[in-house]
């Protein structure tokens, strides 16, 4: 009940709307309960030709056979014509109120389920990238989009029967030991019998429904990767094999799918059988002893007691579908971002005099660390180069500056400040990232080049653009910097979306600046402009690049060696080429073809 129950936590900022719904129910249940008084005055009617006489109310009712003191009431007699006027009457009041009643509480669930897909999508951006490396896309998506539609059902439509057909019952009890007395209890005795198997089957339905939501969350990972890897798939021949992955997927999802269905469509006829059985009984003892209009009223007044008791069994099932998949929605709230600031955190300001690593070691997984005890300190517009061979630990030590990673051991220091102690927004703020795999957005040029700048002026844009070697190439598109360069850009080709990548960062200007060079040796005309484009955006900055070029090389003011997590030489290429061991081994391999 706990998740539920954080469920309806989200409905405490609409109690005006609440209180008003709840109003209007209880309003509903009383012209919903004039139901059976309506059919009493039709028979009444009928007995006594054309006119409605109610003499005494205890006379009228299985009260009668008490002799109770009468009540002294004066005694009502109409015209039958007045009868079919309050049927309408009656329903025509008790619809306004439904009306009334449903609405508000729709327009709260939606409201709900709008807070908790903005909730959900805020936290997941939020969250750090030790999150991202284990998640899932797919999963993620299919929980922000398919788990919280299912969420939706539990809360706007059960909600309104939550609270309405238990109001329905409790008027109706009264109404059924007056019509019916003691032959009442007979048809109550069921009632309890009756909840059993509901909640039992509920529970039962709501594993399943988290069964469901995992199988769909896999349908939309397999999708996810078979569409952003179509490339692949193809080339490889694989699209039999992938449909046949997905369909066994989905053929696991119809399985589940079919057991809820046997617990939701066979829970209805369960409680009419059930419902039934009491009726039968009350009418076996009631059709014996009770007058015409007291047993019909009697009787509709039971029929309408076992309404809600099916509407109910219903509900269960729709509540403990949303509790299934709420739970998903709330096992990703409950996620914690590992990089956070720090409750006394400064603002990173200023000049960047230098960049300091004091033994720092860095493990993702226990036991397994991939750098150990590395220790350097760089001063401003510094270039330095790290070098090694694949899995060396490159990537882990750059990612370390944006604290997309904190050490497991050391500190990282900027201008003799611990890391941790700076804003992270402030920090990343003056952190600049190329990586050779450019993630462009689905938007235009100028979009892309502004990302993370959005206030740049359109000059501003174009000029970064000209100096990363990118205008010439923007132009020639169809309608220049208004072009919408596709999913990931991929209308692009790959020196044009490292160019633009390059006007991003020159855009953004910052002081610190990280590249990771494409690992191949290119000698095109427009890898050479990308070349170019490089070295404009590394001046007068401290450049932390993972080098693979020669000329990078040459024009570093130091170079860092790293083998297998450790930094193991550092220097100038030639004094590095001199000592020989690891550096020399690298350089020979890749530039001495
Ligand atoms: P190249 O890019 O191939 O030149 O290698 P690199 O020097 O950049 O290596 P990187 O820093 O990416 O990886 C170092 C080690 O850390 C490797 O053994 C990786 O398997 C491991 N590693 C990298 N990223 C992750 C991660 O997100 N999780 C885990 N568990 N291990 C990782
Ligand atoms: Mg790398």
């Amino acid at each position: 009940m706990g998740i539920y129950s954080r469920l309806l936590s989200y409905l405490k900022p609409h109690r005006g709307r609440l209180l008003f719904a709840v109003l209007c129910m209880l309003g509903y249940t009383v012209a919903h309960s004039l139901v059976s008084v309506t059919v009493f005055l039709v028979l009444n009617g009928i007995q006594n030709q054309d006119r409605v006489v109610i003499d005494d109310l205890p006379k009228v009712s299985w009260f009668e056979k008490l002799h109770l003191p009468a009540l002294d009431l004066p005694s009502i007699e109409f015209s039958t014509t007045f009868v079919p006027f309050m049927v309408v009457g009656v329903f025509l009041v008790r619809g306004l109120f439904e009306y009334a009643s449903r609405y508000q509480m729709s327009i709260v669930g939606l409201r709900v389920i709008r807070r908790i897909r903005d909730q959900l999508y805020a936290h997941l951006t939020r969250l750090s990238m030790n999150f991202y490396s284990k998640g899932r896309t797919g999963d993620l998506m299919s929980r922000t989009v398919q788990d919280v539609s299912v969420v939706q059902a539990g809360v706007t439509d059960a909600l309104v029967d939550l609270v309405k057909e238990p109001l329905v019952i409790l008027f109706q009890i009264p109404l059924v030991f007056f019509w019916g007395g003691p032959f009442a209890f007979i048809a109550l005795i069921v009632f309890p019998a009756v909840l059993l198997p509901i909640s039992f089957l509920g529970r039962r339905l709501r594993t399943i429904q988290r069964k469901i939501q995992e199988q769909i969350a896999d349908i939309s990972s397999q999708m996810q990767e078979t569409f952003s890897g179509i490339n692949v798939v193809k080339a490889f021949n694989m699209e039999q094999y992938e449909v046949r992955k997905f369909e066994a997927i989905n053929r696991k999802v119809f399985n589940f799918l079919k057991r809820a269905v046997v617990i939701t469509t066979g829970q209805r006829p369960l409680v009419e059988v059930m419902g039934a059985v009491a009726i039968a009984c009350a009418i076996w003892y009631g059709i014996r002893v009770l007058p015409l209009d007291r047993f019909a009223s009697f009787l509709t007044c039971l029929f309408l007691f076992y309404e809600p008791l099916k509407k109910l069994s219903k509900v269960n099932a729709t509540i403990q579908q949303s509790v299934g998949a709420s739970y998903r929605i709330f096992e990703l709230l409950n996620e914690t971002p590992q990089i956070q600031n720090r409750p006394d955190s400064i603002t990173l300001e200023g000049q960047i005099d230098s960049v300091e690593f004091s033994k720092v070691s860095l493990a993702y997984e226990r036991g397994g660390e991939v750098l150990r005890e590395i220790d350097f300190l760089v001063r401003a517009d510094e270039i330095v180069a790290i070098v090694g061979t694949s899995g060396a630990g490159k990537t882990s030590l750059v990612n370390l500056l944006p604290r997309f990673y904190d050490p497991t051991k050391g500190v990282l220091k900027i201008n003799g400040f611990d890391l941790r102690n700076y804003e992270v927004h402030s920090l990343r703020a003056k952190i600049g990232i190329v990586t050779q795999d450019t993630f462009l957005f689905n938007t235009t040029v100028y979009e892309n080049i502004a990302y993370g700048r959005l206030e740049a002026s359109v000059e501003e844009i174009k000029e970064a653009a000209k100096a990363a070697f990118a205008d010439e190439f923007i132009q020639a598109l169809p309608t220049g910097y208004g072009t919408v360069i596709g999913e990931r850009g991929v209308t692009l080709s790959g020196g044009q979306r490292q160019r633009l990548a390059i006007a991003r960062a020159l855009l953004k200007n910052p002081p610190i600046l990280i590249l990771d060079e494409a690992t191949s040796q290119l000698d095109t005309e427009s890898e050479r402009e990308v070349q170019r484009a490089l070295e404009r955006l590394m001046a007068n900055r401290t450049v932390f690049v993972i080098a693979h070029r020669l000329s990078t090389i040459q024009n570093a003011d130091r170079i860092l060696v790293l083998d297998q997590g450790r930094l193991v030489q550092s220097g100038t290429n030639e004094t590095l080429l001199k000592e020989g061991g690891v550096y020399k081994r690298l350089y020979d391999l890749q530039f001495n073809v």
